[in-house]
């Protein structure tokens, strides 16, 4: 879901093309200046391979997942990637790529597809919580790689807390203050019935790394829900109608049509705002509302007894399911705008939009993470340039970082010059993949004056696609 540009269509559709691992960290070239007081490590993570050992992927979501450290320290910056290894990455080294089942791409013999879930590339977010580095997918669990050298330790089950069965998604979200992550998964299971059910279970991983779980809660539909977010009381989820068709889903578990395409958007279905407790036991509150198509979730808070939540709208939910089947030959055309709900104690929801290019990868200033925030960031591409919007929700104005055309930025992470600074006053990390040179570099803007050119460009040695999801942490491993 990287942003492209039509007028580069040819050249940035470079970002596809498998991407070779550097294990070894090497230290960049450096373009401009990085800042002294920048310290710390980003992790990333996204598909970077999709045609290993005959494998033929016909969808970015069933790419092999490329975790990528940045080690930022004393003005320099140093730079090693490897792929995640799971069973999925494995098979194809040995050659059998082709007998593999994604999400989107389906094995080439029918009896590699019958009753197969899809094969977890690891490949959606790299998240640094008590002292673990996991990669995570929708497909599949938590893989735990090690924080320095990125090698693959296996599959993490929190201590073996994490239920056998279920999934955990790749949007967890930690609350600044307490130092919780909270994430969910979405199970689905025959019930004693017989009928298909699914569930939306809910974790709470403490600072030490012990996961428990808060709530499961029944739901009458399969919903694919990729994102959420936190309050300091709440889990807050907008479950919009996109489920999974339940004749199409019985066809794909024989082998008949690929998984990834028994989901649809079905707003006769309606839409549902569940807010969980945090603290666990209570009932969740569920309030319906008009259904609308979103992806990404930035941030949410609490306002005089109010639930906000904001949000990145598309009008269609096709550009994923279908237009991104082009990527090899069509840069995907993502035109999602930043929306705001607002869920008031009396159980109305009101939906605003805010007009703005083509946007997104929404993120926020994480010390901000389930308070308001004043400040969205969101990768941008129009039909001639990509960019790097800031939103400031105060004065609803929107300040633009242009690249020059040749561009696809990945999601802006935001690092705050100091522990006491404030909002806004620090760097956006902007990991982008550069066209005109096909290799991959890490941008450097000073968040305050977003329009200047960077302050520092660090240059890779090769290209990957520039990823989904990622973190900084100021832990450095290898100093
Ligand atoms: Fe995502």
């Amino acid at each position: 879901m990287t942003i492209t540009s039509n007028d580069e269509a040819t050249s940035l559709l470079g970002m596809y093309r498998a991407a070779p691992e550097h294990p070894d960290e090497v230290v960049l070239p450096i373009i401009g200046s990085v800042p002294q007081e920048l310290r710390g490590t980003l992790y990333r993570n996204g598909p970077a391979d999709w045609e290993s050992g005959g494998f033929n992927g016909v969808h970015p979501f069933d790419g092999d997942g490329l975790v990528v450290k940045f080690t930022i320290t004393g003005g320099t910056v140093k730079f090693r990637s490897r792929y995640v290894d799971t069973p999925k990455r494995r098979k194809e080294l040995r050659g059998a790529g082709d007998r593999i089942r994604g999400v989107y791409t389906q094995a080439r013999r029918l009896r590699d597809n019958i009753g197969r879930g899809p094969a977890d590339a690891a490949n959606t977010h790299a998240v640094v919580h008590a002292d673990r580095l996991l990669a995570l997918s929708d497909a599949g669990r938590p893989w735990q790689l090690d924080l320095d050298d990125l090698s693959t330790l296996g599959p993490c089950t929190f201590n073996g807390q994490l239920p056998s069965l279920s999934r955990f998604s790749p949007h967890p979200r930690i609350d600044p203050v307490t130092g919780e992550l909270f994430n969910f998964g979405l199970d689905v299971g025959p019930s004693l019935e017989g009928r298909t059910v699914a569930c939306l279970r809910c974790f709470r991983v403490d600072p030490a790394g012990r996961l428990s779980q808060l709530a499961a809660i029944p739901l009458e539909h399969i919903y694919i829900q990729h994102d959420f977010a936190i309050t300091p009381q709440f889990l807050v989820f907008a479950l919009a109608p996109i489920t999974v068709d339940p004749v199409t889903a019985a066809l794909a578990a024989l082998g008949k049509g690929a998984l990834g395409d028994s989901a649809d958007y079905r707003p006769q279905q309606g839409m549902k705002i569940i807010l969980v407790p945090r603290a666990g036991g209570g009932k969740p509150r569920i309030i319906e509302c008009d259904p609308f198509v979103y992806i990404h979730v930035d941030n949410a808070y609490e306002d005089r007894g109010d639930v906000v939540l904001d949000l990145v709208r598309h009008e269609s939910f096709a550009f994923l399911s279908q237009a991104a089947k082009q990527f090899r030959t069509e840069p995907l055309a993502v035109a999602g705008w930043p929306a705001r709900l607002r869920v008031s104690a009396g159980g109305s929801v009101d939906l605003t939009d805010y007009p703005s290019p083509a946007t997104e990868f929404p993120s926020h200033d994480e010390r901000r993470t389930g308070r308001e925030h004043r400040y969205t960031y969101l990768a941008s591409a129009e039909e001639d340039a990509a960019a790097i919007v800031k939103l400031d929700r105060q004065t609803n104005t929107q300040r633009l970082h242009h690249f020059s055309q040749a561009m696809a930025p990945g999601e802006p992470i935001f690092v705050p010059k100091a522990h006491h600074s404030g909002e806004d006053e620090g760097w956006l990390l902007v990991v982008t993949y550069n066209a005109g040179e096909h290799r991959t570099e890490l941008h450097i803007l000073d968040a305050a004056d977003i329009e200047n050119p960077p302050l520092a460009i660090a240059v890779l040695p090769s290209h990957h696609f520039p990823g989904f999801h990622g973190s900084f942490t100021e832990r450095i491993t290898a100093p």
